[in-house]
C-alpha cells in the first residue's frame, strides 16, 4: 500500500485525497507507464477488505475507473455488498484456509490490496511472502495505520528500495525465513 510518512494509508474517515500529493526529487526514477502495465500483468488476482472495496466502488462511481482490470478480485466481507462485475467474488471466514486451499493452487501471484485490517490479518496469519510499502512525501497527522492491531513483531528483510521523481519511495520487504530470502 501507499502510506504517508507518518504511516497512515487513509484519513480517519477513509479519505485518500492526500495520495495526490507530489514533489520533485531530482535524483529519482520516472514511473514508466509501460513498466507499470507490465508489472500489473504479473498479478494473477487481488484480495481486499470490504472497506477498500467500498472505496474502489466510490472511485468508480466518480468516473475514476476500476483499478483491477479483468483480474479475479476477492472481497472479504460478512455483509451483503453490491457486486458490479463478474470478476468480483465475496468471501467470509478463515483467511488462511481461503488463501492456502483456494487461492494458492489457482494463482501464482496474489496481491493483497489492503486495507489496514486485512494487511494485518494477512501478516498475523503468516500468509505474506513480501510487503510493498510506498511512502509519499506528506505527513497527515492521524489516520488508519498500515497495519491495524498486528499484535506481534515480524522481522523483515529489505529486498529493494526505489525513489521516484515524484518524491515517492518504494520499499520491498521479504518475510524472513521464506525461501525467497537469500541465504546468509
Ligand atoms: N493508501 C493505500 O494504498 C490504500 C490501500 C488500500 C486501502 N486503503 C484505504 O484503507 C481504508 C480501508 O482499510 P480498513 O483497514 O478500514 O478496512 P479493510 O481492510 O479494507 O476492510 C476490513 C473489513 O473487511 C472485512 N473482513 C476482513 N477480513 C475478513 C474475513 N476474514 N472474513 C470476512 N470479512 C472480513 C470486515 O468487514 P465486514 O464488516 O464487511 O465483514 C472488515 O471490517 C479505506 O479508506 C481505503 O481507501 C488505502
Amino acid at each position: 500500500m501507499v502510506a504517508s510518512l507518518d504511516g497512515f494509508i487513509a484519513r480517519t474517515d477513509g479519505r485518500v485525497d492526500w495520495l495526490e500529493t507530489s514533489d520533485e526529487f531530482a535524483g529519482g526514477d520516472t514511473m514508466d507507464a509501460g513498466f507499470v502495465e507490465e508489472f500489473l500483468k504479473t498479478i494473477d488476482c487481488y484480495v481486499m477488505g470490504s472497506r477498500t472495496y467500498e472505496t474502489a466502488l466510490s472511485f468508480e462511481a466518480k468516473g475514476l475507473g476500476w483499478s483491477y482490470g479483468d483480474k479475479p478480485t476477492f472481497v472479504l466481507t460478512s455483509r451483503e455488498l453490491p457486486r458490479k462485475r463478474d470478476t468480483v467474488e465475496f468471501y467470509s471466514g478463515d483467511l488462511a484456509q481461503f488463501v492456502n486451499e483456494r487461492l494458492r493452487p489457482a494463482f501464482r501471484s496474489i496481491w493483497f490490496v489492503g486495507g489496514s485490517v486485512v494487511s494485518a490479518e494477512c501478516l498475523r496469519l503468516g500468509l505474506a511472502d513480501e510487503i510493498r510499502y510506498s511512502i509519499l512525501p506528506i505527513v497527515i497527522g492521524d489516520g488508519i495505520p498500515f497495519f491495524t492491531k498486528l499484535g506481534r513483531d515480524i522481522a523483515l528483510h529489505l529486498a529493494d528500495v526505489k525513489a521516484y521523481k515524484s518524491g515517492m519511495v518504494e520499499l520491498r520487504y521479504e518475510m524472513r525465513g521464506r525461501p525467497s530470502e537469500p541465504s546468509a
